[in-house]
């Protein structure tokens, strides 16, 4: 069927696969996954020249189904937990252990132990591991987080850098690093920056590159560049995408000035977030005062990116994706808080008990941010070749 081209913001896969998802409602609630949409994202970030190695930072969404497409891919993953790392592990049994990037956070001194055995490149967040336990870093490699001293992203809570942010080495403190490292023959191979999360301009990924390289005179074996992720994907209407190219070709200019250096990023949200769709059911509507309420089966349970950052994700009637918007309504689930709303002030078609409904672009920290609050089960997951 011919869908009006009014009836999303953005020109995607679930358009042409519409027929399918109706078909899963009795599966719903339910995220689904697009392998053609992941793909067009590997390409995407494969078209970057200047960058040398990409890691997927499988915190955003670690199924396994996306991870053995990436692995085919040729990517390597970006791991927060030891219970990521076994993830890949567990997966890719054979994997080069060079595909693997550990970056703790205030972990404990086990995970560190963990890391140096199972995780080919470890990246040190803070002075503390190096000073407190020594000999777990000797004759080791690293990477260094670096704070470039400002954040960037969609809220405050995404913003990664800066005096409010937990992460990072400050540059005051380099002298300091090289002699704690130095003491145990440590080599720093690596500097590393990650400002935020949902950025669409495209000169932060180049400006994180060149803050490193001001620094690299500090540290003679210096070999490459991690420049964090943080790439954005537009979430409402009129939003422009990050212009992919332009980050490229930023990046080129670095590179003709650090060319012995590798550039790594090490995306997540860009990768999968707009492989993903959120299906659930209308279950009740209501109408109080002035306020229009639509109800559906799930609710922060299985999506708590609204409640949490108040992120906007499109949400569109599946069922009558064809019919007039003739209501403004608030998009509720069934957990008991009064933040559990998926969509504030939406225009929706009429809608009905049983209406299959579309949540946009949930790939990213969607169903990896979901638990049984309420005891309710978040939505399940498919994935669709
Ligand atoms: N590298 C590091 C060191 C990170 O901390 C993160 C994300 C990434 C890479 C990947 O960032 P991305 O490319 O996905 O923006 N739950 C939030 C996002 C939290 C991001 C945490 N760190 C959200 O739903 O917006």
């Amino acid at each position: 069927a011919e869908e009006p081209e009014e009836a999303s913001a953005f020109p995607i896969w679930w358009r042409t696969r519409r027929a399918e998802l109706l078909a899963l409602a009795d599966d719903a609630p339910a995220y689904v996954y697009s392998a053609e949409s992941l793909e067009q994202s590997v390409a995407a970030i494969q078209s970057l020249d200047a960058v040398d190695r990409i890691f997927y930072a499988m915190k955003a969404n670690p199924h396994p189904d996306i991870l053995r497409l990436f692995e085919k891919a040729g990517l390597g993953f970006e791991c927060v937990s030891p219970g990521e790392v076994e993830r890949v592990r567990e997966l890719f049994p054979k994997i080069d252990a060079a595909r693997i990037l550990y970056t703790p956070n205030f972990a404990p001194r086990a995970d560190y132990d963990f890391g140096f055995a199972q995780a080919g490149y470890l990246t040190l967040d803070n002075l503390y591991p190096l000073e407190a336990w020594p000999e777990l870093f000797r004759g080791r490699e690293i990477i260094v987080r670096i704070d470039p001293g400002r954040g960037r992203g969609h809220h405050k809570h995404v913003r990664t850098a800066g005096p409010q942010s937990k992460f990072g080495v400050s540059p005051d403190e380099i002298d300091r690093l090289i002699a704690a490292a130095d003491a145990v023959d440590c080599t720093v191979v690596g500097l590393h920056t990650h400002v935020g999360s949902g950025i669409r301009t495209p000169d932060t990924w180049a400006e994180n590159a060149l803050f490193l390289a001001s620094l690299r005179a500090h540290f003679p074996k210096l070999r490459l560049l991690n420049l964090g992720g943080g790439l954005g994907v537009p979430e409402q209407a009129g939003q422009a995408p990050l212009d992919v190219a332009a980050v490229g070709a930023l990046l080129g200019q670095v590179k003709a000035v650090h060319p012995d250096l590798e550039l790594w990023l090490e995306p997540g949200r860009f990768m999968v977030a707009q492989a993903g769709v959120l299906l659930a059911r209308v279950t009740q509507t209501k109408q109080k005062g002035d306020i229009q309420y639509i109800g559906i089966e799930t609710g922060m349970n299985s999506l708590i990116r609204p409640a949490l950052y108040g992120a906007h994700h499109e949400i569109l009637n599946l069922t009558r994706l064809n019919e007039p918007a003739v209501q403004t309504a608030e998009v509720v689930g069934p957990i008991c808080e009064t933040g559990d709303v998926l969509g504030h002030a939406r225009r929706l078609p009429k809608t009905v008990e049983g209406d299959l409904i579309l949540i946009n672009t949930v790939g990213a920290y969607g169903h990896a941010m979901s638990s049984n609050y309420n005891l309710r089960a978040p939505a399940r997951e498919i994935f669709m070749q």
